[in-house]
């Protein structure tokens, strides 16, 4: 039988917990992982491509089976161009489903041959997001627990060094 790739798409910005148990979770069912994040020239991320590149890299530690890549364009051309097709997505609380199943439906139509493979998140990380998590970061909350520490400490450095400019 030959190996299944899925492609696990996002900005991760920053890679979160949450992330990582979709990742560990993803590689029992499927053979290869390939993290492909966004590159969205329009939006502005508080971590660079390579930042986050970095984070992921270091949260895997050296996990086989993992791929960190980037892309740009549409997602189901990347999955073809990488020979793969599945995409592999988290669903958390209600609010993911409705943006969930519009991707879902736009990615079928632009390419059926892609499907769209759901795992639920963890009860843990269900009101989790990288968006929630900088928010409370940039104030200075605690939110050592919910991203791995490598992220922690980034995102400690990071709105330190936004406060000095
Ligand atoms: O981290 P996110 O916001 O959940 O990731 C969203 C992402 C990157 C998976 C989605 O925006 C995406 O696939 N963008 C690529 C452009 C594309 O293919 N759009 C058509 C489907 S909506």
């Amino acid at each position: 039988m030959s190996e299944k790739t899925a492609i696990y798409p996002g900005f991760f910005d920053p890679v979160t917990n949450g992330h990582l148990s979709i990742i560990s979770r993803g590689l029992h069912v499927f053979d290869n992982l390939i993290i492909a994040i966004l590159n969205n020239p329009h939006k502005t991320p508080l971590f660079s491509v390579e930042e986050r590149i970095q984070m992921i890299k270091q949260s895997i530690k050296g996990k086989p089976h993992i791929e960190v890549d980037t892309f740009d364009g549409l997602l189901v051309d990347y999955a073809v161009k990488r020979n793969s097709n599945v995409i592999l997505r988290g669903l958390r609380a209600l609010s993911d489903f409705e943006y969930e199943f519009q991707m879902a439906l736009m990615n079928r139509k632009l390419n059926g041959y892609v499907q769209s493979i759901f795992l639920m998140t963890d009860y843990k990380w269900f009101y989790t997001s990288s968006t929630i998590i900088k928010e409370a970061a940039s104030f200075g909350g605690d939110v050592s627990g919910l991203v791995p520490r490598v992220v922690n400490d980034k995102l400690k450095e990071k709105f330190r060094q936004l406060k000095k400019t």
